[in-house]
């Protein structure tokens, strides 16, 4: 089966947009998105507002149900996904949704939607969304908006539509007839034409090969982006609209734009590319968590859909494939060092395993408290950083530069990116915790002498003659190797002051270390040690800054969750980051 089409409307792992040069408009532009990285966020799932009362037990997300998280519990928590520096969100679409309890469940991803003209008031107040905008946009970051242009959705059978319920496209003319939609065939048409969802619970199949379809579209997104401030926008099931559709919808909406193209076929999916800025790499997917779920996994498929050209949330998360955390790791280095813009879905950071089927991929956020001393979240928090220097340091060419692997084999891989003396090499591996070590050496573009440091755990290797590296992967943990000299100034590694930044009370560091503990699908347990270098900060900066909002919301959950005591003990892990960047000043932290 070449095809994978799956019905829209859920969220799991991380992945990776590919840029291309089509039509492009100014709310931000590709050049504005191209150094950043993304954090998706299911908004029902993040953070419920602090001062609205919401259930105090567990939410069985397992039934599909709104579990309660707002717009103002994502704006009340940016602290916590700035921590791991991401620079861009990406959230779940505002508009309003079927109302009904469904068989299927209900519409707390956003994607059943019925009334483009009203939000969804589950998520909070236009004066909620605006002040997330605000927050988001004073913090430096940016904002993509994420629209449906295939479908409108109804709780009923087909032939029972009440068409008037849909907002604007309230005539059956709007649509294309009903088919039902075949996932296994190699045909376009009924890709394009037929209805996602059920006989029940339809995903009416809005007619975007139609004029007047087309400019409704045109002129709703120009509203949007007049009415609202976002940067960009993330396309929801792109394979499912003609191609033909977008270059109006792009010019009227003026803006970056990524798409799901949620194909298999690597050569069908360009297809949209050619209309489209960006397509979110589907067709990595399968063969990246392939590659890393066992150390059976193929590195050669992987690099095979690689030189032809990653990860999200129709798809179970990596963790549901294999619970070893250093193949996570492995992914995550994966994802942020390829080339393109990395897309993390909420909940990576925290390791969670749901699958699809039910959608335990949609864990709540809250319930599992916001652990900033994770080992993924240091993981995440250090790769971005080491990414934003990058550009700093090589401008565009640093994202323009592809990646090549320079060395492969049954077990590891070595990716190479960026300007000549100025790579990043990740060393890759699915040897896991309990693998054997592996010494590999591959040739690189750095000089004889040159030293280059493993960010991950500060220590240095130097570069032989003709620009041959040697490493020992042990314990399954990747490494990312970068001159040690010109990690000056990017607050990793360091352990002068200056190196965190102009905080003259961080005077030392420390280096944190946590013993995971993993059980196996076998019901056995594995333990690895994952460690965190830290800046350490003198007590002035105790928690009790008002404005630090990130522990305001679970901190609602009144006392069920020890997120007080975390909050406070992980402010040193926060500061890395906001003193690295140009935001530290704007979040009133007197950093
Ligand atoms: C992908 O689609 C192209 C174009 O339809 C086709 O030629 C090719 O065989 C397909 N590849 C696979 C692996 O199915
Ligand atoms: C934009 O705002 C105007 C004025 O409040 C409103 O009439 C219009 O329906 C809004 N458009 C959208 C797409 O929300
Ligand atoms: C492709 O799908 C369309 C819409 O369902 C259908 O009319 C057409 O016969 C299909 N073509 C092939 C070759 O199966
Ligand atoms: C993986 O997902 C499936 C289906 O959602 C779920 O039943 C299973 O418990 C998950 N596995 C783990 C390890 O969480
Ligand atoms: C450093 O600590 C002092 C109190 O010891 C405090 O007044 C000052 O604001 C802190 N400086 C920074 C940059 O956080």
């Amino acid at each position: 089966m070449s095809f994978f089409a799956m019905p829209t409307g859920v969220l799991t792992l991380a992945a990776t947009a590919l840029l291309s040069l089509a039509g492009l408009g100014s709310g931000a532009s590709l050049d504005e998105w191209r150094s950043r990285s993304i954090y998706q966020v299911m908004t029902d799932r993040f953070a419920p507002s602090v001062d609205i009362p919401f259930y105090l037990g567990s939410c069985h997300t397992e039934l599909g149900v709104y579990c309660g998280g707002t717009w103002r519990g994502i704006k009340d928590n940016l602290d916590y996904i700035q921590g791991m520096n991401f620079d861009a969100i990406w959230i779940s679409p505002i508009v309003a949704q079927l109302p009904q309890v469904t068989a299927d469940g209900s519409s707390y991803a956003g994607y059943w939607q019925q009334d483009l003209f009203t939000l969804n008031s589950k998520y909070g107040t236009i004066d909620d969304l605006h002040e997330l905008m605000d927050e988001v946009h004073k913090r430096g970051m940016l904002f993509m908006m994420d629209v449906i242009v295939n479908h409108m959705a109804y709780s009923g059978a087909v032939p029972d539509i009440e068409y008037s319920v849909l907002n604007p496209f309230n005539d059956k003319d709007y649509y294309h007839p009903y088919c039902e939609m075949d996932y296994s065939a190699d045909n376009m048409t009924a890709l394009q034409q037929c209805w996602l969802g059920s006989y029940y619970i339809p995903l009416v199949d809005l007619a975007t090969d139609h004029d007047e379809v087309r400019d409704m579209f045109s002129d709703w997104i120009s509203q949007m982006a007049t009415n609202h401030s976002f940067d960009g926008l993330r396309i929801d099931a792109g394979a499912n609209v003609d191609p033909d559709f977008f270059p109006g919808f792009m010019e009227a909406a003026d803006m970056f734009a990524t798409a799901e193209v949620y194909l298999s076929n690597e050569t069908l999916a360009c297809e949209w590319q050619e209309t489209i800025p960006s397509l979110i790499n589907y067709p990595l997917y399968w063969p990246l968590t392939a590659a890393f779920e066992s150390k059976d996994g193929s590195m050669s498929d992987l690099v095979d859909m690689m030189s032809s050209q990653k990860k999200n949330h129709d798809v179970p998360r990596f963790a549901n494939h294999t619970q070893d955390i250093t193949r996570a790791m492995n992914v995550n280095a994966f994802v942020l060092m390829n080339d393109g813009i990395p897309i993390v879905y909420q909940g990576q950071e925290q390791h969670f395993t749901g699958g699809t089927e039910p959608f335990t991929n949609r864990e709540v956020m809250w319930e599992y408290g916001f652990d900033f001393f994770a080992p993924l979240y240091q993981e995440i928090a250090t790769l971005n950083t080491l990414r934003q220097h990058l550009f700093k340091l090589s401008g565009v060419n640093y994202g323009q530069k592809q990646t090549d692997v320079v060395h492969q084999d049954d077990h590891t891989m070595v990716m190479q990116k960026g300007e000549k003396g100025k790579q990043i090499l990740t060393v890759l591996t699915n040897s896991g915790w309990d693998g054997d070590d592996e010494s590999i050496s591959f040739t690189t573009g750095y000089s004889s002498g040159d030293s280059l440091t493993d960010v991950l755990t500060c220590t240095t290797v130097s570069v032989g003659t003709g620009g041959t590296v040697k490493v020992t992967l042990s314990g399954g943990i990747p490494m990312v190797l970068f001159s040690t000299d010109d990690l000056a100034d990017s607050t990793l590694c360091g352990t002068k002051g200056e190196k965190w930044g102009a905080n003259t009370n961080i005077t030392s560091t420390q280096t944190t270390r946590t013993t995971i503990t993993t059980t196996m699908a076998g019901g056995s347990t594995s333990t690895s040690i994952a460690a965190a270098t830290l800046p350490l900060v003198t007590q002035a900066q105790a928690y009790d800054a008002p404005s630090m909002s990130a522990s305001a919301s679970p901190s609602g959950l009144a006392g069920a969750l020890p997120v007080n005591t975390m909050m406070a003990g992980s402010f040193a892990a926060l500061a890395v980051v906001l003193t690295s960047g140009a935001v530290g000043a704007a979040l009133g932290f007197g950093v």
